[in-house]
């Protein structure tokens, strides 16, 4: 049984807030029922899955320069933990973030998420630089710096329109966008192999979703795919896929 977890109305949006098992935030489209994060926690799921599995937390932690691809910066929770992992190991982040819908200020602040990060002045940077940019930024790139080495680069706009430069290889993916069935065109196997060639050999792309008919693109794309276990109390398994040349 699907347990029923609280949920709080945001004035004038359409998702709703929904508490998730470990008590951090996630958004959540009640007519659809289609979840930013894991309702069995968000912030475990994103601690886990992305930044644990890719390797990332390891290579901040030690002050490796490290490059990330975030496939749907959603409410941006991915994001602050990877600067905040930075700013705690000094280690050089270069952040990209694709997102077709990019939530604003009056959205993202019931998610609490300064309370989420143990550096909360991360948020408040943040927030003050997206509502600078309006309700509706414009299509293309935006460049947040936390610190000097720091910087986060969102594009908004379709996925399927980034332009992958050859000389842009990133150490890793957190690939997130929403279950195939509903983000159908992030899962083909064109954008898959797409995201092969964009991973520096030995980088990973990490994922939640361990369906079947995913995992055989990512083979048939050249990665090396394992499927690792899942953060506590949340879902059994999930993926971890490597570019090995
Ligand atoms: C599961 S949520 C991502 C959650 C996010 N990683 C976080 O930490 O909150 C999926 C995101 O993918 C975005 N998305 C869906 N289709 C997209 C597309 N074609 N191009 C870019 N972003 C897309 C959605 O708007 C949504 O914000």
């Amino acid at each position: 049984m699907v347990p029923k977890r609280p949920l709080i109305e945001i004035p004038e949006s359409s998702y709703v807030v929904q508490i998730t098992d470990d008590g951090s935030r996630t958004l959540i489209d009640p007519a659809s029922e289609v979840a930013f994060h894991s309702g069995s926690g968000a912030l475990a799921e994103t601690r886990h899955v992305y930044l644990k599995n890719s390797g990332v937390s390891e290579r901040l932690a030690c002050g490796k320069p490290t490059s990330v691809l975030e496939i749907g910066l959603g409410t941006g929770l991915g994001m602050l933990l990877t600067v905040e992992e930075a700013v705690g190991g000094s280690a050089p982040l270069e952040y990209h973030a694709i997102e077709i819908d990019w939530l604003p200020i009056e959205v993202l602040q019931h998610l609490r998420l300064q309370t989420v990060l143990g550096r909360p002045a991360i948020v408040d940077s943040y927030f003050t630089w997206r509502a600078g940019l309006g309700l509706m930024p414009t299509r293309g790139r935006h460049v947040w710096r936390f610190n000097e080495g720091t910087s986060v680069c969102i594009h908004h706009h379709d996925a399927r329109e980034f332009e992958f430069r050859d000389d842009e290889k990133f150490d890793a993916i957190y690939f997130d966008p929403f279950a195939p069935n509903v983000n159908h065109e992030l899962w083909t196997d064109a954008f898959l192999s797409r995201m092969h060639s964009t991973l520096r050999v030995g980088g990973h792309l990490v994922t939640y979703c361990v369906n079947r008919r995913v995992k055989d693109s990512l083979v048939a794309c050249g990665f090396e795919v394992k499927c690792l276990p899942g953060p506590l109390a949340g879902k059994r398994e999930v993926m971890r896929a490597t570019r090995r040349q």
